[in-house]
């Protein structure tokens, strides 16, 4: 892996620097108020060190899906007002990302102000990766930072086009999302269990595809389970069933050939209709009915989960073992987060749901690390090289 410049092997002192952040923190429908501010905190040891080394911080994000308009629900003043809570320090907010209003706001900014720009996706230029916008978003800045680990799978302006008009800098996130993710690529200590959950084998057969001559075991839960157990020719009743059995089918003849032992559950918690009422019952992968689905993982499942992970050293978690959102079908997720975080081993979360399930429960700290990206860690644990990631510039070697 080539390793890239960082924000410490330059002189930052007194620019201004435009930092892409990924700020698109999960927020409550209702209220607008941030449920998880993970990727927020994620960032701060980036932030800190640039307004600790006297630049003027110019930071720009994306938040949801606006498709180009302005939606003033995905407005990203909240995460302004978060940062200013957690850095103890004004954080201004401008209400576009490009233009000569912003511009006197940034002209206006002393050495350790922090600002931070609309939400990018508000114009439809961003997600096109129009260098035109890039060039305006360029204006603002004299070196551009990415600590955007979580969209660097995205060619979009902020992203790729802004490194034509700026040089490109890692971040210190960024930094170690790669390094951290790396590890798992490069030489991990042995056994390595991978542990996948989630509703869609296509998400993930890259990864496996790539890391599968590393590991010893994959473990497989959650809405995945349902293919492989239907490759398997078991009645999955009800459950959602990608077009995936093919898929499933050959990654099971590659493990085997790679001497990899796939594990399955062996009992499932089933029911009727998916809602907070309603029978529910715990039943060997045997006996599913034709009118019921599969929402978790059952007990004796939980616990022969539990004793392979206890005999590993690395272990890799993505995805949720059942509909988690749903408390009665949280149990099998919530035991795999418990366990993994009691291991004495080198433990990893992918981001998106699997992330915030941890920080919810309070086990993140327990980790050895968690990842700020979902899209972004399977595809650089893929084999990807993540667009975002190539155009920054390399380290020079000593
Ligand atoms: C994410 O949450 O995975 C990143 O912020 C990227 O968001 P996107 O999938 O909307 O591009």
């Amino acid at each position: 892996m080539i390793k890239k410049t960082t924000i410490k092997d330059i002189d930052v002192s007194g620019k201004r620097t435009l930092v892409r952040v990924d700020f698109n923190v999960p927020l409550n429908n209702g209220t607008g108020i941030i449920t998880d501010d993970s990727r927020i905190r994620a960032t701060l040891p980036t932030i800190d060190y640039l307004v600790d080394n006297g630049t003027r911080v110019i930071l720009c994000s994306h938040l949801g899906r606006p498709e180009g308009r302005v939606d003033k629900k995905l407005s990203l003043a909240v995460v302004a007002r978060r940062l200013s809570e957690i850095m103890r320090q004004p954080v201004k907010f401008v209400e576009d990302c490009i233009g000569a209003e912003v511009e006197a706001a940034v002209a206006g900014l002393k050495n350790g102000d922090i600002m931070l720009l609309e939400n990018l996706r508000f114009h439809p230029e961003e997600e096109k990766g129009d260098p035109e916008f890039a060039r305006s978003l360029a204006r603002l800045g004299d070196i551009f930072v990415n600590d955007a680990f979580g969209t660097c799978h995205r060619r979009h302006a902020s992203i790729v086009a802004i490194t034509r008009y700026l040089k490109g800098v890692s971040g210190l996130l960024l930094e170690k999302e790669t390094n951290s993710l790396g590890s798992v690529l490069e030489n991990p200590p042995r056994p390595f269990a991978v542990l996948l959950g989630g509703a869609k084998v296509s998400d993930k057969v890259g990864m496996i595809d790539n890391i599968i001559s590393k590991v010893d075991y994959i473990i497989i839960g959650g809405g995945m389970a349902a293919t492989f157990l239907k490759a398997k020719s078991y009645e999955v009743g009800l459950s959602l069933i990608e077009d995936g059995q093919d898929t499933a089918a050959e990654l099971m003849d590659k493990a085997s050939k790679n001497r990899v032992r796939i594990i399955l559950p062996e009992d499932v918690v089933v029911t009727r209709t998916i809602s907070n009422r309603g029978k529910v019952s715990n039943v060997s992968v045997e006996n599913i009915a034709k009118n019921k689905r599969i929402v978790d993982i059952g007990a004796l499942t939980i616990s022969n989960f539990t004793s392979v992970l206890e005999k590993c050293q690395t272990v890799f978690w993505n995805g949720p073992m059942g509909i988690y959102e749903i408390p009665r079908f949280a149990e099998g997720t919530r035991a795999m987060a418990n366990i993994i975080a009691s291991l004495n081993a080198t433990t990893i979360v992918g981001g998106g749901s699997t992330a915030e399930i941890v920080t919810e429960m309070k086990l993140a700290e327990k980790m050895t690390f968690v990842s700020t990206g979902g899209g972004a860690s399977l595809r650089f644990l893929g084999g990807e090289t993540l667009p975002g990631v190539e155009v920054l510039l390399d380290k020079e070697l000593p």
